[in-house]
């Protein structure tokens, strides 16, 4: 099948990729001209594991191109829209670039085409891109038809995500889209008909909020606990193997720590809880979770604080991770770089490491002075008076504890309760998680 792919982002990239190794002649587009022609020279915009091999073998197999041409990317009549919404300041999804798009389309799309949506858009949008079509084409026969196909992917793990999906969400009204849909995504695993959730546009759409609030309330919840544990001496981790032995609850996105940040959990509860003021639904969990997140923060630094007193200032301190989460380069809405900045103000010197963010927060840590990258994390380590580790990267749960011991202050305040308190110990290291 002949499929566009509007945007390269993460979800657009990777989509486009994961397309083509399926089989599918597939054209990305992107009006940035200089990311359009740093991937015809196979230059990723992004890490991701295991995306980089995909794209070199389908473009050199000439089964993915890449474009800045709507006229080019109009030929395919199947067209998928994957651009970015980001959050205006009330908290509303911005669809700025999406009317971009639907504009774009509008010169070039041909009758018979399906377009179907895959950014995360707010109810309605669906109706919205239909009703922008029937006026455009008011007297035309275009025959055009829309489907919700939310995406439900990880950064770090997008492409495995991508091709071993635990449901597919289709929102179409109509049986033909339905089985564009089915042949779009059979190739990619035979038995992926049974993953295929079908249910109208609007419920497609809602449900990628849902699935993310969900997710974002039980790191919320799991962090308050953590919280109450430091109070009361339990420990977070023997909490989290009670509850997650219960299959009602699950034993995922139960890791206490920082707090979520990325582009998505931050955005899209922001959008869900607007819609849920337009709709005076108050109270509000959705809320009641971002502001626990945004107050995560807080406590963390206020247990440095607290333990160093006045001497904060005179301190340097170390710091393991910058990305928002384990293997990805993204340090948008990062809580590492949240506490840096924070930080930054109240201490003498800070000596940061990343495994592939250190470009990245680079450049958004640019205005601080007082800073430092290292391409090592025990050069990072080294000379500083303690820890701090900011994202679950695996690498930083097995350190050699020996270089550990290096720090001037024997002091870790591990922010996404990876290591072992009582191993620490052993060696004299004073251990600081969040409710263990
Ligand atoms: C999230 C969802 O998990 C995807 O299903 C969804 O498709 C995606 O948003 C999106 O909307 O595009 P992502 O933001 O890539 O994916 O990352 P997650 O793995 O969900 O982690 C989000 C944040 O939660 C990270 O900062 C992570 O450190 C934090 N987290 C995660 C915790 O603090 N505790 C946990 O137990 C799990």
């Amino acid at each position: 099948m002949d499929i566009t792919i509007i945007g390269t982002g993460y979800v657009g990239l990777v989509a486009g990729a994961c397309f083509s190794k399926a089989g599918h002649n597939v054209i990305s587009l992107d009006t940035n001209v200089e990311r359009i022609n740093g991937l015809n020279n196979l230059e990723l915009p992004i890490f991701e594991p295991g995306l980089k091999n995909i794209i070199t073998k389908s473009f050199k197999e000439k089964r993915l191109k890449f474009s800045t041409s709507y006229k080019q990317a109009c030929v395919n009549k199947v067209i998928f829209i994957c651009v970015d919404t980001p959050s205006k300041k009330n908290g509303e999804a911005d669809l700025t670039n999406l009317k971009k798009v639907l504009n774009s389309l509008a010169e070039f799309i041909q009758p018979g085409a399906m377009l179907i949506t895959k950014s995360t858009v707010p109810v309605g949008t669906g109706k919205f891109i239909k009703s922008f079509f029937d006026n455009k084409f008011a007297n035309r026969e275009m025959n055009l038809r829309f489907c919700s196909n939310p995406e439900f992917l990880r950064e770090g793990s997008a492409v495995r995500d991508f091709l071993k999906p635990e449901r597919i969400i289709i929102g179409c009204d109509s049986p033909q889209g339905r089985k564009i849909m089915e042949e779009i995504y059979h190739p990619i695993d035979k038995k992926i008909f049974n993953k295929m959730i079908y249910m109208s546009v609007s419920s497609a759409e809602l449900s990628k909020y849902a699935a993310n609030a969900f997710l974002a309330t039980k790191i919320s919840f799991v962090n308050e606990i953590a919280k109450l544990s430091d109070k009361v001496g339990a420990n977070i981790h023997e909490i989290k193997s009670a509850l997650g032995s219960d299959s009602r609850i699950g034993d995922q996105f139960l890791n206490a720590g920082l707090g979520f940040g990325g582009s998505c959990f931050p955005k899209d509860l922001n959008a869900l809880y607007y819609l849920e003021k337009k709709f005076k639904l108050e109270p509000s969990i959705v809320k009641t979770v971002l502001a626990l997140n945004n107050s995560q923060i807080d406590y963390f630094y206020n247990k440095i604080k607290k333990h160093y007193g006045r001497s904060l200032k005179n301190k340097t301190i170390c710091f393991w991770g910058l990305s928002f989460k384990p293997n990805t380069d993204d340090v948008r809405d990062s809580m590492a770089i949240s506490l840096i900045n924070k930080l930054s103000k109240e201490v003498k010197y800070l000596r940061l490491y990343d495994p592939v963010a250190n470009k990245n927060a680079k450049m958004v840590l640019s205005s601080l002075s007082d800073i430092e990258f290292f391409e090592n994390m025990y050069d990072a380590l080294h000379s500083s008076d303690c820890l701090i580790i900011a994202t679950e990267w695996e690498l930083f749960s097995k350190p050699d504890i020996k270089k550990l011991s290096f720090l001037k202050d024997k002091l870790i305040f591990d922010g996404r309760n990876i290591l072992d308190a009582d191993q620490l110990n052993k060696y004299n290291i004073i251990y600081n998680g969040i409710g263990c």
